[in-house]
């Protein structure tokens, strides 16, 4: 049986330091429920001596969450640890993490100390935060650049004092992975009562090692890792909790498992990222943007072979519903061929090289190229839209309900029908399925906003369910409603049926 490495997450306290990513407490209970549900052991929730704000924080995560320990953070300072105490007093599994300086530069110029006493301190602070709580975590801040046989005196007297897990944070990111891990290693082996306690990475990203620097500490021994969603953190962030857990889901040589279900990631990361107002980098691993897209010829063309020749995780496994193909200049005909099949234009391979070129040229205007786009290309060639649009009016204004008239021109004739709606766009969309008259469904609609120059557009793009297949539509006017006709107008282009000529009646 692998060992279990448990998952202490510090999204809400190291992460939420992050200046413009404050969370009210509100927002900290919703991501601590979700944290829970991903199978996290430890929910860091707050620093309670630092505000009022983050002392409450930890009183209602501790009232909300169930399975996970909840966490308070405090400085060696007896202030301090009575207050995360306190804030901890709903937690149905509570542990205080308190800790002091360990490197030669935090001893001398932040505590104007000595070696020998900073350990007095350490060990007072963990003995006055065992009478509150069982469960305490002693951090030895900067451990990364602190001498490594201090380090483990001091690792052995906090264990001594009741210690029952020591965080070795890697406090500035300036560890190399091999130094990181040795580190771990010696303490492994020279600490005589480390096997009391859980070793535990905490690994900060400033030269972008923190990932490789926590594996290398789970390699060596290390049991517990302290990790933020989307390696938030205070300046280039902490170790992210996604590429740990999807590296030890990967690598079986580790010999570990952890409770994360991987398959909550990708949405627990939007989720983070919405709240806290920090946007995900597109190449980020595991819950990028990019992270499962694949652009260039030579890929794509592998990845539609046999997806495992360009992808060590399933996207799925993550939450992601595919791999994307996307289509830009470097593309080749494998995924064009791929799209176009996806959005039922089937073409023979002479009509496929023609339409790559066309494709070609469209591409190299533009940065990337959706679906949208590829409709506009195929029908602008190989549709000839027997419906046009004629006048379209539309009056609205409280308390009157909506109604459009809508003209089409259909084979040259025209014909024109009201109906009323909800809303306007609902109201012209109602008056076209009556001058259609057929049974469709509005199966999914998107608006985007356009801005070209001082302009500014609606682009709308929909797809409508009619008799059992889905025809996708686009549409684009500085007017949200005309764009929104031009874009039903589109799929109905695309099927087969004959529409009614006659003019309809007010329906509602
Ligand atoms: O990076 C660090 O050293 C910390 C400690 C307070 C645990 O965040
Ligand atoms: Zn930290």
């Amino acid at each position: 049986m692998s060992d279990k490495i448990f998952i202490f997450d510090t999204t809400l306290r190291d992460g939420e330091q992050v200046p413009g990513c404050q969370l009210d407490t509100n927002e900290k209970v919703i991501i601590a429920k979700e944290l829970e549900l991903l199978g996290v052991d430890v929910i860091e929730a707050g620093f309670p001596i630092s505000s009022p704000g983050d002392y409450k924080s930890v009183m209602e995560i501790s009232k909300a969450v169930n399975d996970p320990i909840i966490c308070a953070l405090s400085r060696a300072v007896e202030k301090d640890i009575e207050v995360a105490a306190e804030s901890l007093k709903y937690a149905k599994r509570k542990r205080i993490h308190t800790g002091i300086g360990a490197s030669d530069a935090h001893i001398k110029y932040k505590f104007n100390s000595t070696r020998e006493q900073i350990i007095e301190r350490a060990v007072a602070a963990v003995k006055f935060a065992k009478k509150y709580v069982e469960d305490v975590e002693f951090y030895a801040e900067d451990a990364g650049r602190a001498d490594t046989v201090y380090l483990a005196q001091m690792v052995e007297a906090v264990i001594a004092a009741g210690a029952t897990v020591v965080n070795i944070p890697d406090t500035t990111g300036y560890c190399l992975p091999w130094d990181y891990g040795q580190k771990i290693k010696y303490l492994m082996e020279n600490v005589s009562n480390v096997h009391k306690a859980i070793l535990s990475c905490h690994c900060h990203n400033d030269l972008g090692m923190a990932t490789a620097n926590t594996i290398a500490g789970i390699a060596n021994g290390a049991r517990q890792v302290e990790v933020t969603m989307n390696g938030i953190g205070e300046r280039a962030g902490n170790t992210s909790l996604e590429e740990v857990a999807m590296i030890i889901k990967t690598h079986q040589t580790l010999n570990a498992h952890c409770n994360i279900d991987s398959k909550r990631l990708n949405q627990l990361s939007s989720m983070v990222s919405t709240m806290m107002n920090m946007p995900v980098q597109p190449n980020k691993a595991i819950v990028g943007a990019n992270a499962f897209a694949h652009s260039s010829g030579i890929h794509q063309d592998g990845v539609i072979k046999h997806r495992e020749n360009y992808e060590v995780i399933a996207p799925e496994d993550v939450g992601v519903d595919q791999s994307s193909i996307i289509l830009t200049a470097r593309s080749g005909k494998a995924a064009l061929r791929y799209h176009l099949d996806r959005l039922d234009y089937k073409l023979e391979k002479a009509q496929l090289e023609e339409v790559y070129q066309r494709f070609l040229i469209m591409a190299d205007a533009n940065k990337d190229i959706g679906d949208d786009d590829l409709i506009m290309m195929m029908d602008g060639k190989l549709n000839n839209n027997n419906i046009e649009i004629g006048d379209v009016q539309v009056v609205s204004g409280k308390p009157l309900k909506p109604v459009a008239t809508v003209e089409l021109m259909i084979n040259g004739e025209r014909v024109t029908a009201s109906a009323s709606g909800s809303g306007s766009i609902n109201a012209a969309l109602s008056a076209i399925d009556n001058i259609v008259g057929e049974q469709m469904s509005l199966d999914r609609f998107n608006v985007d906003s356009l801005v070209h120059g001082t302009r500014e557009a609606g682009k709308v793009s929909l797809r409508v369910l009619y008799n059992d297949k889905l025809y996708f539509g686009i549409g684009e006017d500085d007017d949200i409603v005309m764009a929104s006709v031009q874009a039903y107008v589109n799929a109905i282009n695309k099927m087969k049926f004959e529409t009614k000529k006659e003019v309809m009646g007010m329906a509602s």
